[in-house]
């Protein structure tokens, strides 16, 4: 099946209603665990690279919302791992409190869940000074730059990121209609490509800043999410030796480009 793993807590899937009370898979919940083992595929060369290089490692999911992402990476990594922490960050207190409790129960001793908005994690004291991998899955909004910064600010080795819909930079795209008088903003012009135009645009312009902050980034379909509009991967991994004046002169560039050039700060550079 796409299906059960050996060794996997029946309690957990149970609990996240992805296998009945008789173990059989809820078929409703047969897609999330799809789309979950999906993203574990490209998640755990990661975690294999850093439990090689380091005793400890950490790894935020921002946005956990019931955090299927972290109890099953938990329960097919960090468990028989035995060391390493995961710390899922979610504004709903309910969803929190819920996570907290089952991770209990499960004994999922190294998994922690804090209430907190992406941006007020920042500065949050109970989380480590570096945190070595970070994962956002639809986070919403603007909710995924935050994430990226704060990625950068804990000197990540590695992100994984499923973008969500972001509606910033469609918003001055549809306010700047014509920037420099050129054609160019045609592909903008129509509401729904100011829609699309702008959520594509918002991806590449993350790629950029990520490339300019010294990540080798690879943008890929995530299969398995056919049903979602929302179905970019963008998986970065440091690299000092990359060229971050390049990337950076081009963020720049596409910025002033497209008439953007009031967003410099959202797509910081340093
Ligand atoms: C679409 S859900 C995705 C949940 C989960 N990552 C998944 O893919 O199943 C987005 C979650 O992000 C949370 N969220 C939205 N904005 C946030 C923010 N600024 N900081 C932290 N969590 C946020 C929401 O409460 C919601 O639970």
């Amino acid at each position: 099946m796409t299906e059960l793993r050996p060794n996997q807590s029946i309690k957990l899937l149970q609990e996240l209603h992805i296998l009945t009370r008789d173990e059989k898979l809820n078929q409703d919940s047969r897609r999330k665990l799809k789309q979950v083992y999906h993203l574990f595929n490209f998640i755990e060369p990661l975690l294999k690279d850093l439990s090689a290089k380091k005793e400890n490692f950490s790894l935020v999911d921002h946005g956990a919302g019931k955090s299927y992402l972290g109890f099953i990476l938990y329960d097919l990594f960090f468990k028989e791992h035995g060391s390493g922490n995961i710390y899922g960050i979610e504004t709903r207190d309910d969803l929190v409190k819920k996570s907290t409790a089952l991770a209990r129960d499960c004994k999922f001793d190294r998994m922690h869940f804090l209430n907190l908005s992406v941006e007020a994690s920042m500065d949050d004291s109970s989380l480590p000074e570096e945190i070595d991998i970070v994962t956002a899955l639809h986070a919403c909004n603007t909710a995924t730059d935050d994430a990226i910064k704060f990625a950068l600010q804990k000197k990540s080795q590695y992100m994984v990121i499923v973008p969500c819909c972001q509606a910033e930079v469609a918003s001055v795209l549809r306010k700047n209609k014509s920037p420099n008088g050129n054609s160019l903003s045609e592909i903008w012009r129509h509401p729904l490509h100011t829609r699309e135009f702008g959520s594509q645009l918002t991806n590449v312009l993350r790629c950029l800043q990520l490339e300019a902050h010294g990540y080798q980034v690879t943008v890929t379909e995530l299969v398995g999410w056919e049903h979602s509009m929302k179905n970019e991967l963008i998986i970065a991994k440091f690299n000092k030796d990359t060229n971050k004046k390049k990337a950076a002169e081009k963020l720049t560039s596409l910025l002033n480009e497209v008439g953007l050039s009031e967003m410099s700060e959202r797509f910081f550079i340093s």
